[in-house]
């Protein structure tokens, strides 16, 4: 599919030392304006400061459309309400990589090229045993996937042409490496995927199945899975996303991008958020259950503390994906006999929040993050485990954008620029006749 961006006749008028520039501007796919400052530092000799790239576009993207103050989400023109109702995960993959949802047989031939890739390269299973005990499985993830470019350098040359074969085995690859982190880190025997388990269930499987205690698939387990992986699938400009593209740009390969953007995600403001929700849900109720005392160390502009999966850059109001999460919490736990003072705690924090002054005034709303943690747990996932599971979840995303932006015919390699703020030239002193450095910006 090609999408042309539209240009308006409207132009943006900027003034700089009483000259004025004309700047043309572009128009999204819903009508959102957005200036092209391409030509400024050629036309004007300046350049513009966005610290946090809180206003600025890096790319176009037929991909993900978000609108935060509407709360709208949609991949590819779908809302992501539906697609979490109706599809599996594996076809939103491959509705984000391909730009269409799969017809049955092009599904079947998607799940067939997931499973010729599934196994790992057996040399890479001695990887496992070299890292500490205890390492967090992020850092496992990250090194694993950026090694996956050393073992499968094939398909590195001509990438887009590869590029089924590729996202087909990150996709099976990186979903073995996560479970296989878990059962390293527990000293436990590898379970090796299997060809009749579904995407979701072979997860499952390959995570909790024991020689002695065969894991059976709960197919309310796999459901919630599939809905979890695809509310995550994909973000566009995200913070992870974003390092995909900027390392990709450079001319690196998918799966060192990919590792980047698995570092990326890490972050506690970032897909780390997950786990630092349960963990502060953890404490508060070790606490006896009083949410008001860290309500008002969030509030406090002294204290550094902040109400882990509240806020958004981009939502202002909520976030589709918590409400949705939301649901599925209730869901999961009633449907498996099963209660969670957790999620209660939730439930009073967010209700509280909600309604106070200081998260109003700051549109602040429980994100993804909020309550996907306690649907993990109740699936046994462990804490540590749930930002691997964000990023198997954004992997389809990061592929997708990654490979936009190889076919993009405005491609160039990301290169941000800055406001210089240091000395201006200094007289260089040699080391013997050097002071300690007591004049840093004299
Ligand atoms: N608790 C308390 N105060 C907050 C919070 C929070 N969770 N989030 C934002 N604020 C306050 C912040 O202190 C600031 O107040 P003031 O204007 O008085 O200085 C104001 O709200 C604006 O915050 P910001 O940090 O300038 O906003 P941002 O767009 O740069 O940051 C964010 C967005 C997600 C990093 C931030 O809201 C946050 O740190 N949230 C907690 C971490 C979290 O849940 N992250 C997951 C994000 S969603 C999934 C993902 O991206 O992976």
């Amino acid at each position: 599919m090609d999408f042309k961006k539209k240009m308006l006749a409207e132009k943006a008028k900027l003034i700089i030392d009483g000259k004025t520039y004309e700047l043309p501007i572009l128009e999204s796919s819903y009508g959102e304006k957005v200036i092209d400052i391409s030509s400024l530092r050629s036309r004007t000799g300046c350049v513009t400061l966005d610290y946090g790239f809180m206003n600025t576009g890096s790319c176009a993207s037929a991909i993900t459309y978000l609108d935060g103050e509407k709360g709208i989400l949609n991949y590819r023109g779908y809302a992501i309400e539906t697609l979490a109702d109706e599809c599996s995960f594996v076809e939103v993959s491959y509705l984000l990589i391909n730009g269409c949802l799969p017809t049955e047989n092009e599904l079947r031939n998607f799940k067939m090229m997931m499973n010729k890739y599934a196994l790992m390269h057996e040399d890479m299973i001695h990887f496992f045993d070299r890292f500490p005990p205890g390492s967090p499985p992020m850092s496992i993830l990250s090194s694993t996937v950026n090694a996956l470019s050393v073992f499968y350098p094939e398909m590195i040359d001509n990438p887009l042409e590869q590029i089924d074969k590729m996202a087909a085995r990150l996709l099976s690859k990186v979903r073995t490496v996560a479970a296989f982190s878990y059962k390293k880190s527990l000293g436990q025997p590898l379970t090796y995927p299997r060809p009749d388990y579904s995407y979701c269930a072979n997860f499952l499987n390959m995570m909790f199945d024991l020689p002695v205690a065969p894991y059976e698939v709960d197919p309310v387990i796999v459901n919630a899975l599939d809905k979890l992986l695809i509310l995550h699938a994909d973000h566009e400009q995200n913070c992870s996303t974003a390092t995909v593209r900027l390392v990709g740009s450079a001319q690196v390969n998918l799966y060192a991008s990919i590792s980047a953007g698995i570092s990326a995600l890490w972050g506690a403001l970032h897909g780390g958020a997950n786990q630092a929700v349960m963990e502060m849900l953890e404490r508060i109720y070790l606490e006896g259950g009083d949410y008001k005392k860290y309500i008002e160390k969030a509030k406090d502009p002294d204290d550094s503390f902040r109400l882990f999966g509240f806020g958004h850059r981009v939502y202002k109001s909520h976030d589709p994906r918590s409400r949705i999460l939301k649901n599925l919490c209730d869901e999961v736990l009633h449907t498996l006999n099963r209660s969670d003072p957790l999620l209660d705690l939730a439930k009073e924090i967010e209700e509280v929040a909600l309604h106070d002054d200081y998260f109003v005034k700051r549109n602040l709303y429980p994100n993804v993050d909020f309550y996907s943690g306690i649907i993990y747990k109740a699936i046994g996932i462990p804490n540590d485990m749930f930002t691997v599971m964000f990023a198997l979840g954004r992997l389809p995303g990061w592929i997708a954008q990654w490979k936009e932006m190889w076919d993009d015919e405005n491609w160039r390699i990301g290169r941000p620029r800055q406001l210089y703020i240091g000395p201006k030239q200094r007289r260089f002193v040699p080391i013997g006749a050097r002071n300690v450095c007591d004049e840093k910006y004299s």
